[in-house]
């Protein structure tokens, strides 16, 4: 069945207290929004985004990731709610799915179950003991829906109903153009309400889903909640597909990461956007960052920055790496390799540091072959290494070194005997 899709998103979000609008909140390292896009991109080629509060910025940064959804302006002044935000869509398909902006653990198969009943209106519901906040699903005696009362609208009678409205709703495109215009914000809270379209029909189907998945984020609590149930959800298939996790828990992957092959992921790892892992064993509170790293060792406490790329390399603890890469390299504790290039059998000594930076520009530091970094060494960039070289411990490297060379700058140690008792005296 084709369906268009609306994914409201127009609303102020208050409860979020945040000059960010509620959708652009990140969970697994993207927007709430982003989230349920993808996820609705699987089940249409018709998708409606509607917006109102700080639209501009919402529409940048969604057009970053896709360029063929549409944006509509509620006319928020005159219909505010829930209702009013699908009253500018217009549908290309006979059923029109409504999303939530803040749902961001919905997918694809929560989204296509709503397509399984030919009703005039599919509802979703799910029963909760503490409906605080919903909207709750009023039935007849025969068990059919028969309208949806918001918290704020509803009796103490009507509060005490444990079945609560999810929020998703799949529609006859022309039951909605018949009754929007009947919607009325004679309410508590003087808005058009899309719940109210489910009393004006007589064939609605109730669909029952699970509270955690159909979970609405209101607050930064929820995005806490939420962003756990994503995680586990994340791990979980990793695992599955063969990836060693310790204390899983305290592991976190963004929603893009890619692991593949034989991988271990010890306690307390990131894996942050844009990294992809082949092979490799992570080892404790290590922070991996838009980078490629294959058949290596990292950590523990090792720190990759973005655009790196290691291979078939032992990186240890507290080595920083940025924009580099290092292929068969050794550099074992407490380093900073920054814009550098490194081949193959090159063992980077504790306490390098690449000095990439002179307060203007960034620049590169080429590291051959087989190269042999002693420790405490700088290597002041633009500079390049060539294969075999002996670099010796506590050299400044300002210059270029030729294959084969050895380098080193030290000043001549100088040793006095005797000199601690003339210093202080014999009492010592
Ligand atoms: C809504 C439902 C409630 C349901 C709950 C499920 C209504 C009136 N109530 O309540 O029955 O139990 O979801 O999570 O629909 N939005 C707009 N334009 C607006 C107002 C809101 O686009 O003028 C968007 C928001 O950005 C949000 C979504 O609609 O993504 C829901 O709005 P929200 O204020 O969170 O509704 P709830 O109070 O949670
Ligand atoms: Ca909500």
């Amino acid at each position: 069945m084709k369906v268009s899709v609306a994914i409201m998103a127009a609303g102020l979000g208050t409860r979020m207290k945040s000059n960010l609008p509620k959708v652009m909140h990140c969970i697994s390292g993207f927007e709430m929004l982003y989230h349920i896009i993808k996820e609705a991109k699987k089940v249409s080629d018709d998708i409606h985004i509607i917006l109102y509060h700080q639209a501009d910025l919402i529409k940048d940064k969604m057009n970053k990731y896709f360029n063929d959804v549409h944006f509509i302006i509620q006319d928020h002044a005159n219909f505010p709610g829930t209702g009013g935000a699908i009253m500018g869509v217009n549908p290309k398909y006979e059923k029109l799915l409504v999303l939530n902006g803040d749902m961001p653990l919905l997918q694809a198969k929560d989204m296509q179950n709503f397509t399984h009943f030919n009703a005039e209106v599919v509802m979703s519901a799910f029963t909760c003991k503490e409906p605080f906040g919903y909207g709750r699903v009023m039935m007849d005696s025969d068990n059919n829906v028969t309208k949806i009362v918001e918290e704020k609208d509803a009796t103490p009678q009507e509060k005490k109903v444990t079945s609560v409205n999810a929020g998703v709703y799949l529609f006859n495109t022309p039951f909605l153009q018949e009754n929007l215009p009947k919607l009325t914000n004679e309410n508590a809270q003087k808005e058009y309400y899309i719940t109210d379209l489910i009393g004006l029909s007589h064939n609605v189907k109730a669909l029952i889903v699970d509270e955690e998945t159909f979970m609405g984020v209101n607050s930064k609590y929820h995005l806490s909640i939420a962003e756990n149930l994503m995680q586990e959800r994340i791990k979980k298939e990793f695992m599955e597909k063969g990836v060693l996790m310790r204390l899983p828990q305290s592991i976190y992957i963004e929603a893009d990461v890619e692991i593949e092959g034989e991988c271990i992921l010890e306690n307390g790892v990131s894996l942050l956007k844009g990294t992809k892992l082949l092979n490799s064993h992570v080892k404790s509170n290590c922070v991996i960052e838009k980078s490629t790293i294959s058949n290596s060792s990292i950590g523990p406490m090792a720190r990759i920055r973005p655009d790196s790329v290691i291979e078939n390399s032992h990186i240890g603890n507290f080595v920083e790496v940025k924009k580099s890469t290092l292929n068969g390299v050794k550099a074992g504790h407490l380093s900073y390799l920054g814009d550098a290039s490194i081949d193959e059998g090159t063992n980077i000594g504790c306490g390098t540091i690449t000095c990439n930076y002179d307060g203007k520009g960034k620049y590169k530091t080429i590291i051959g072959k087989n190269v042999f970094i002693g420790s405490d060494t700088q290597l002041i960039a633009p500079v390049n290494i060539e294969d075999n070289v002996i670099i010796a411990s506590g050299t400044t490297v300002t210059k270029n070194i030729k294959k084969g060379s050895l380098a080193i700058n030290r000043a001549p140690l100088k040793i006095v005997e005797n000199f601690f008792y003339k210093f202080f005296g014999d009492k010592k």
